[in-house]
């Protein structure tokens, strides 16, 4: 065992003691204490050099001038420095172009991930997928109900859509729609029978799902004839659909479907564009998002994996 008694140098102790170890008198060593100085100095030149003293309102500000904010600021330069003239280029551009331009594409991609974030992942979900059941439709795949290519996407972000199917819970009696409850199972499986496309064309779903089933873009009306359901593929939910209709006013248990409009003005623009006039604006279109961030996000939307080429 040890002998804990030896202390060559005869350094008094301090007269504390447990099991027979003593607690001497020795001095820390001597890099320590340096150590122990020199931090003591460093807290003083930082205290000196950055804002320290929190005083009531503010803080000292220290002869740097340096706090949070301004390195942020100054980051944040660097990067619209480097980002502008990319910027420049796609205002220029047309959202078809972008998507063009690997280069211009990648860009728009990478700079809207946050703008789909804040402004959209919340009915649409991360890439385009929405919880299941939130009554959102998918953007990530490729049943469109106003259309996929790369202007039609612009055009639904700059106006909104509001898809309007009436209600027909006092047009139908119960047995017809038993028959279009039945219909429309059939048909997303493909086999709807004579009888079934009957009674669809003569309570006049056909003006508006078409002579196929499969939808008009134009009205944003759902294909009813694949197993992509913008609702719901359960009986009750397609019962409640067709009694109740879409954004009907009339009817209280109507379903809600409402894309908000992301710049009034573009959408003015767009239409004039179409009929190739000038645009009238009144002064009154709201901007939420800015014709660049729309054409970005129309990009970014259009690689989630649904996006269709222009003919
Ligand atoms: C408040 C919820 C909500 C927000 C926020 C929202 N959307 Fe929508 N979006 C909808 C609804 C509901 C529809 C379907 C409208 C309909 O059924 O007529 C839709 C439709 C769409 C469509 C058409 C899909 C198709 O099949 O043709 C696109 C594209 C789209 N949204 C993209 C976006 C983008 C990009 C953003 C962000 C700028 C966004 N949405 C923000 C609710 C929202
Ligand atoms: C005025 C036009 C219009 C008429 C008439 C109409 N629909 Fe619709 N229907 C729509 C639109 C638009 C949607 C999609 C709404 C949306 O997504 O905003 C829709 C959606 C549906 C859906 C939901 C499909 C899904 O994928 O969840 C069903 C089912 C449906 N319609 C069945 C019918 C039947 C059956 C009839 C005939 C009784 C009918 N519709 C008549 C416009 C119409």
């Amino acid at each position: 065992m040890a002998d804990n008694k030896k202390n060559p140098n005869d350094v008094p102790d301090t007269g504390h003691e447990w099991d027979g170890i003593r607690e001497l008198e020795n001095e820390p060593p001597r890099w320590w204490t340096n150590a122990l100085y020199l931090s003591g100095l460093l807290v003083l030149v930082y205290f000196i050099l950055y804002p320290s003293l929190p005083l009531i309102n503010d803080s000292t500000k220290g002869l740097l001038g340096w706090t949070q904010i301004n390195e942020y600021k100054e980051n944040l330069a660097k990067v619209q420095e480097k980002r502008a003239p990319f910027e420049e280029k796609l205002a220029a551009m047309t959202a078809e172009e972008i998507l063009a331009d690997p280069e211009m594409r990648n860009y728009a991609v990478g700079s809207s991930k946050v703008l789909y974030g804040d402004n959209c992942a919340a009915c649409h979900g991360t890439g385009g997928i929405p919880a299941a059941g939130s009554g959102y439709p998918i953007l990530a795949d490729d049943d469109w109900l106003y259309g996929g290519d790369v202007n039609t996407i612009v055009a639904t972000l700059a106006q909104g859509r509001q898809g309007m199917m009436m209600s027909h819970a006092k047009t139908l009696k119960p047995e017809e729609v038993d028959g279009l409850v039945k219909f429309v199972m059939n048909a997303a499986e493909g086999n709807a029978t004579e009888a079934g496309w009957k009674l669809f064309n003569e309570k006049g779903c056909v003006g508006c799902h078409g002579a196929d089933g499969k939808g008009i873009q134009q009205l944003g009306s759902a294909n009813l004839t694949d197993q992509i359901w913008r609702f719901s593929g359960e009986e009750a939910e397609i019962r409640h659909t067709i009694l109740h209709g879409v954004n009907d006013p009339s009817d209280p248990q109507t379903r809600i479907a409402v894309m908000p409009s992301w710049n009034e003005k573009l959408a003015v623009k767009l239409e004039a564009l179409q009929w190739e006039e000038e645009p009238e604006y009144d002064g009154t279109e709201t901007e939420r998002l800015t014709e660049t961030e729309i054409k970005k996000l129309a990009v970014y939307v259009h690689q989630f994996g649904g996006g269709e080429t222009l003919e």
